[in-house]
């Protein structure tokens, strides 16, 4: 054992607690891979890979710049607010990504060309049973017209951080009609630039980030 190597484990440990938590970075976040035994001590290559990316496309919308890691089977079947649906019936491309990981069907390292042997759990364990959870995709229709129970979609959109593309509203075909859903990075910002607790793009202090949307 190198006397050396502790010490300085230490100092760098210091120095990162020392250091002010800059708002809004993956680094230290729940998404942070670096230190999970799973990820090839890589942050961004569990989802996104700079070379050979699989083109994802989903009903017709593409979704995925990049993406590296393994989706849920085609014929995944997930209990949704409207029965049992299979994936593509289910789910927007975005949520789609989400679930890759965090319905437990495919594995964490499933990225790159490995098929992987760790999956999530606790927490983080989304499950394929959705109806313990906020509605996604073709659960979470935003009604047209807008009914008075919403704000108006534009209130959402203004505010979610950085308002950047990620965080609007996805379009899906359901039941044969185009129509704009939520999904899980709707709420969520996978890269935690809010830097807000649970990924969240805005911070849900008194339920602020729920009444976005909702009125009441
Ligand atoms: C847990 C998964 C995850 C990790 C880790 C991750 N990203 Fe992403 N990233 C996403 C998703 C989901 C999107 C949206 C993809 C799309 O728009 O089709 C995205 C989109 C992007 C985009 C496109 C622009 C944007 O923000 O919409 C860039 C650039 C990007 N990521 C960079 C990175 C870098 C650099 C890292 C590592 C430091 C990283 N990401 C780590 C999930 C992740
Ligand atoms: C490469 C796998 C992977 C992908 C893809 C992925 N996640 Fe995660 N996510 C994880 C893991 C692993 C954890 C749990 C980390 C831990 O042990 O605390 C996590 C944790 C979270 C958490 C909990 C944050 C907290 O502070 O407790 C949220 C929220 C989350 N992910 C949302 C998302 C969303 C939304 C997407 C899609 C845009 C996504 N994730 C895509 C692997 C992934
Ligand atoms: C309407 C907003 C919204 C949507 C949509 C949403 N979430 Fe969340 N999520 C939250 C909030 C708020 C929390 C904070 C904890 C809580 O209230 O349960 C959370 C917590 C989490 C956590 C952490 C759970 C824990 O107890 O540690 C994970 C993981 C997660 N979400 C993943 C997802 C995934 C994957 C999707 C899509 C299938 C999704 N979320 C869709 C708002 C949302
Ligand atoms: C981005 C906008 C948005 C945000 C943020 C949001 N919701 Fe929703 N929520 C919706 C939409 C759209 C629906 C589906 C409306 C419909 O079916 O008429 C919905 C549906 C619901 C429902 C009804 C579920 C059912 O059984 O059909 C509940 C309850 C709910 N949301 C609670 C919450 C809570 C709690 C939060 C904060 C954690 C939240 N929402 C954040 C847009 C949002």
């Amino acid at each position: 054992m190198n006397a050396f190597m502790p010490s300085r484990s230490v100092a760098v440990l210091l120095t990162l607690a020392a250091a002010p938590v800059a708002p809004g970075q993956i680094l230290g976040s729940a998404h942070d891979f670096t230190s999970a035994g799973w990820a090839q001590s890589q942050s961004c290559l569990p989802c996104h890979t700079s070379h050979n990316a699989a083109a994802i496309e989903i009903n017709g919308y593409s979704a995925g710049r990049l993406w590296n890691h393994a989706l849920p089977a085609q014929s995944q079947v997930y209990t949704t607010y409207e029965g049992d649906l299979t994936r593509d019936e289910a789910l927007d491309s975005y949520s789609l990504l989400c679930m890759g990981c965090h319905d437990g069907t495919v594995a964490l390292d499933a990225f790159g060309d490995g098929i992987g042997t760790q999956f999530i759990s606790g927490s983080a364990l989304v499950g394929t049973d959705l109806t313990a959870q906020h509605p996604v995709g073709a659960s979470a229709v935003w009604p047209n017209p807008e009914p008075s129970y919403l704000n108006p979609r534009s209130t959402w959109e203004n505010q979610s951080f950085g308002g950047d593309r990620m965080g609007r509203l996805r379009l899906m075909v359901v039941q044969g009609v185009e129509q704009s859903v939520v999904s899980c990075a709707t709420c969520h910002e996978p890269h935690n630039r809010g830097g807000n607790d649970y990924l969240l793009r805005i911070d849900n202090t008194n339920s602020q980030m729920c009444l976005t949307c909702h009125s009441k």
